[in-house]
């Protein structure tokens, strides 16, 4: 082992010598693992955020003007927005045909607050088939590929914990009907969990403490393992970007690429109205004529609170994580392997071993982890279009094993829209005296991928009784 006393010293320079503390109780394989590990560390861009994000706290600096940012609508009004809306929805179904769009989704995160033993994307989510998040998902894209004729390749960002338990799922379930080779599966990068005092953690004692590296952990990651160019290969100019945990989210949806392409951005996001001044979501703004993402937590309350002379919020933009971004962004973000999204220290309770060797279990955060986010990117856009979508039509995430955002929040509103979907199909809806939707209703979405083609699909002569459990397929 010539090269032991090397990594010896490399780790001493960065005051991470306390890495190879057991090191001589190891036996051979568990040694090369740990060295594995430790070469894995680009300890120079390490030091540098153990400086700026660890022993201090990065300053989180409100820049001065920060105004509320222009929002398309969700509905055109005017007849001219009308005509506008139509068009761009003619030129994103000719990007889908033309098979320049691609699906990614990010399911690489620990799903720690939903309790859920294993991949989020597994988790059974709709009101009568019990249908996985994943095969929500998967059966979108089939039937939009169905519809347009067209490939969309789906992207499907796991973490190195995930990986293995996602792709068998997938291979299980014959994935739900795609081909295999358009489903590509590829893992987010990792990030040492520090503590406090910017020492890297030890999980075993030839095992590093990893985490995620956090959403945007997608951009480089789609570099290094080669999807990237799979994409290029493929001709797709436009990926279609959502989060696992949201089962009401349009995967593909023509008018947001077409609004997108046709203002030539680089990134773009779909935009809700807060329900309250301090609902937890990103807020967007635009600060030096670029939309930014403030996180909540960082919005200071007299402009969160801030209201219009006819009482709206003058910030009321939330962020729920569905974008369109173009490849040459990502290209740009990513070159030369560098990703240029900045970090943020998120601190949580993480086992350790200890300079005893003894494992701790620590019932307060103990340590930083460093997490990369999407919607940084952004501002490094050269143009976004921020275009709002509907609650009840869009959003509804299973975050939480209880109350807001939780299953039992989602499968009422994945029922509410296909009540309203029947409705606006004049379908008589059962509902009970607070208005809601008496019955378990759960429309396929290789039926029906918005409410215009469930009513040109519908069986005639639909009734729905009070509490019945109706599947449309
Ligand atoms: C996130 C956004 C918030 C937004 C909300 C909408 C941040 C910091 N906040 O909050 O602005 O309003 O979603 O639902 O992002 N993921 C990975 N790898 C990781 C970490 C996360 O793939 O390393 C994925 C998760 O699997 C999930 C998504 O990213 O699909 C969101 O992660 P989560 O940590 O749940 O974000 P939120 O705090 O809910």
């Amino acid at each position: 082992m010539s090269f032991l006393p090397a990594i010896r010293k490399r780790l001493a320079e960065h005051g991470q010598e306390h890495l190879l503390a057991f090191y001589d109780q190891l036996d051979a394989p568990q040694k090369a693992r740990l060295l594995e590990q430790v070469a894995a560390i680009d300890f120079e861009q390490l030091s540098g955020l153990i400086r700026s994000h660890v022993l201090s706290r990065p300053q989180v600096r409100l820049p001065e003007h920060v105004l509320p940012p222009p929002i398309r609508p969700a509905r055109p009004s005017d007849p001219a927005s009308v005509a506008a809306y139509d068009s761009a929805r003619r030129r994103g179904e000719e990007l889908i045909s033309r098979g320049k769009v691609a699906a990614l989704v990010v399911a690489g995160g620990a799903g720690t607050r939903l309790g859920f033993d294993g991949p989020k994307g597994c988790l059974p989510v709709t009101a009568v088939k019990g249908k996985s998040l994943f095969q929500v998902f998967a059966e979108q894209l089939l039937a939009t590929q169905r519809r347009y004729g067209a490939v969309v390749p789906w992207y499907v960002m796991t973490s190195l914990s995930n990986d293995q338990t996602t792709r068998r799922f997938f291979a299980e379930n014959d994935f739900f009907g795609l081909d295999p080779s358009d489903v590509l599966f590829f893992a987010q990068g990792q990030m040492p969990a520090l503590s406090f005092d910017g020492k890297v953690l030890l999980a075993e004692k030839d095992q590093l403490a990893w985490s995620p590296d956090g959403h945007g952990g997608c951009l480089p990651a789609l570099r290094r393992s080669g999807a990237l160019e799979d994409m290029a290969r493929r001709g797709v100019e436009y990926i279609s970007y959502f989060q696992v945990d949201n089962p009401l989210v349009r995967c593909v949806d023509p008018l947001f690429i077409g609004l997108h392409a046709e203002a030539g951005a680089g990134m773009s996001a779909k935009v809700l109205p807060k329900r309250q001044p301090k609902e937890k979501l990103g807020n967007f703004c635009t600060v030096d004529g670029r939309v930014t993402v403030i996180e909540y937590s960082d919005l200071p309350d007299e402009l969160a609170f801030a209201t219009r002379d006819d009482g709206t919020l003058v910030f009321n933009a939330g962020s729920i994580a569905i974008h369109v971004l173009s490849r040459w962004l990502v290209e740009e973000l990513t070159a030369g392997g560098a990703c240029r999204l900045p970090f943020h220290r998120a601190d949580k309770e993480v086992p350790y071993i200890d300079a005893n060797g003894d494992r701790v279990q620590p019932e307060e955060p103990n340590a930083a982890k460093l997490e990369m986010f999407i919607f940084d990117a952004l501002p490094m856009s050269r143009e976004s279009v921020l275009l709002q979508t509907l609650r009840g039509e869009e959003f509804s995430p299973v975050k939480n094993q209880q109350g807001e955002d939780s299953l039992v929040t989602c499968l009422r509103d994945q029922i509410a829209r296909a009540g309203l979907w029947l409705a606006s199909a004049g379908v008589s809806v059962p509902r009970d005296a607070q208005g809601q939707v008496a019955a378990a209703i759960e429309i396929s979405p290789l039926l029906a991928l918005d409410a215009e083609e469930l009513a040109a699909k519908l069986p005639p002569g639909l009734t729905i009784k009070p509490g019945q459990e109706v599947y449309l397929e």
